[in-house]
């Protein structure tokens, strides 16, 4: 008598479903399932013979499958190696297999029933290794964008700011951290006055999140960098169809994102009047439109407004309206510039370099004592994210780790002794400014040594194979 045909795989399927598919269907399917793979698949026996192979498989030898049907893989497939596989018991991933000249890359596992090995699958993982360098170099891409992308992660945890991240022990900046931290105790609107790289910013992080909005939004407008004619609906948001262009969904302004927590309004001199007339309204009643909306949309956010220019005299000029000005003037808080604590300079300028140290990995270097009194006596214009680049500048460029004064002369503008050296970072990331920085003084030293790379190198204190790969990325030519 027969006994049923089956397999276990089939069993617990069919005791999982009240109608089975007949088991001619099963192999069926599973065979087929084979077929179709998209890489090419091979079975052999517990001898080496071809039990199965796929179309892909035949497709892509340009042969077919028929024909392999019964032959000993080795006499059948170049370079097989089913045979070995199935005496081996031993399964070989990711090998290489050559075929028609070709590297492919190819998996042979064992087959075993009842623990003893019946036969053999191979399958092209790869058809050509090519591929898979192909992918490696995807990977690499992929890799580098993630570091990319954690880095900007970093940056924005930076942007976290608290009270503790304002260095600073001068009275002017204490009484200023006082009042930031007294105005963060209530909603009302903050005005922050100072010249330009104070840390209007930092005050702003550190009051919103010493605040009871810490957990809500902190929203910043950068009046100065959005274009006249989006202001509106940058701010105030848009319904669909509000405009050509506006898209299907419509768009929340950033008073309808900031529900919660705080506007941080950025060079606020710099908002057009039309602009400050609807600024006022929506602070004097916390409720607004969308541009294309009917919808009274309320919000409770609280402002922080931050200026470089006084703002009484754009009020005295006719270009900021006096109304707004009270409004956005309830508690005002002056920034003071590096200039007027310049006892700070010194613990700025060590706390700035652990900083960037860290995330640049540019390794611990020390500023001398004289070195750090010639900083506290530059007046600092930029105040301190000038600061910043120039240590940012001085340990990247220095190969030295105690850095001494005449190593900070051709990085101070208006300093005898300074060379060329760029000193605008303006909306250059440090990573640029640094590039610029090294390409200028490398060429610099490249003509002094009369474009001898060794004698460069050996002045510049740094090795001669570092120095060619640097001019190789810098872009710097090999003169002689
Ligand atoms: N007291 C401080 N302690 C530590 N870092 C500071 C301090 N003040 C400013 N910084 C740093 O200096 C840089 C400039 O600060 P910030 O952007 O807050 O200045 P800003 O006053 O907003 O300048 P701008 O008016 O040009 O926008 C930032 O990198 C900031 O982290
Ligand atoms: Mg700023």
């Amino acid at each position: 008598m027969d006994t049923p045909c089956t397999t276990p795989g089939y069993e617990s399927y069919a005791r999982k479903t009240s109608r089975p598919i007949p088991f001619e269907d099963y192999v069926l399917l599973l065979e087929e399932g084979l077929q179709v793979l998209e890489h090419g698949v091979v079975i052999v026996d517990g001898e080496g013979r071809i039990v199965f192979f796929s179309r892909t498989y035949g497709e892509f030898l340009e042969t077919e499958p028929e024909k392999m049907l019964g032959r000993f893989s080795p006499e059948a497939i170049e370079n097989s190696r089913m045979h070995i596989v199935v005496k081996s018991g031993e399964k070989e991933v990711g090998h290489s297999q050559k075929i028609r000249g070709e590297e492919m890359v190819v998996q042979r596992i064992p087959i075993r029933k009842d623990g003893k090995v019946v036969g053999a699958i191979g399958q092209v993982m790869f058809r050509r290794v090519h591929d898979v360098l192909a992918l490696a170099e995807q990977l690499d891409v992929l890799k580098r964008k993630l570091k990319h992308y954690e880095r900007e992660i970093r940056e924005l945890r930076r942007a976290r700011y608290s009270f503790e991240n304002i260095i600073g022990e001068s009275p002017a900046i204490q009484k200023a951290k006082r009042e930031a931290r007294n105005a963060s105790k209530t909603s009302a609107p903050v005005l922050l006055v100072g010249e330009s790289g104070t840390g209007k910013e930092l005050f702003a992080h550190a009051i919103h999140n010493a605040s009871p909005r810490a957990r809500g939004p902190f929203v910043r407008i950068n009046c100065a960098a959005i274009p006249g004619e989006l202001i509106e609906s940058e701010l105030f948001g848009y319904e669909p169809g509000a405009f050509t262009g506006a898209g299907k969904k419509g768009k929340p302004g950033k008073f309808e994102i900031a529900d919660g927590g705080t506007v941080y309004l950025d060079e606020i001199a710099s908002m057009p009047l039309p602009m400050q007339a609807s600024l006022l309204r929506v602070l004097q009643e916390k409720e607004f439109e969308r541009v294309g909306g009917t919808k009274v949309i309320r919000s409770d956010f609280r402002i922080i407004a931050s200026t470089n220019v006084p703002l009484e005299k754009l009020v005295a000029e006719g270009k900021f309206r006096k109304d707004l000005y009270y409004r956005l003037n309830v508690v005002p808080i002056y920034i003071p510039p590096l200039r007027e604590r310049r006892e700070d300079i010194p613990l700025l300028a060590q706390a700035l370099a652990a900083e960037i140290s860290e995330e640049e990995g540019t390794g611990e270097k020390t500023f001398s004592p004289s070195t750090l009194e010639m900083l506290a006596r530059h007046d600092w214009p930029g105040n301190v994210r000038e600061l910043r680049n120039v240590v940012g500048r001085l340990l990247l460029s220095v190969q030295k780790d105690l850095i001494e004064p005449e190593d900070v002369v051709p990085h101070l503008p208006g300093k005898t002794g300074s060379s060329s050296l760029p000193l605008t970072a303006q909306g250059k990331t440090l990573r640029e400014v640094v590039a610029e920085v090294e390409k200028k003084v490398i060429e610099e030293r490249l003509k002094a040594e009369g474009g001898n790379v060794a004698k460069a190198a050996r002045s510049l204190g740094i090795h001669r194979t570092a120095l060619y790969r640097k001019m190789n990325i810098l872009g710097i030519p090999v003169t002689r």
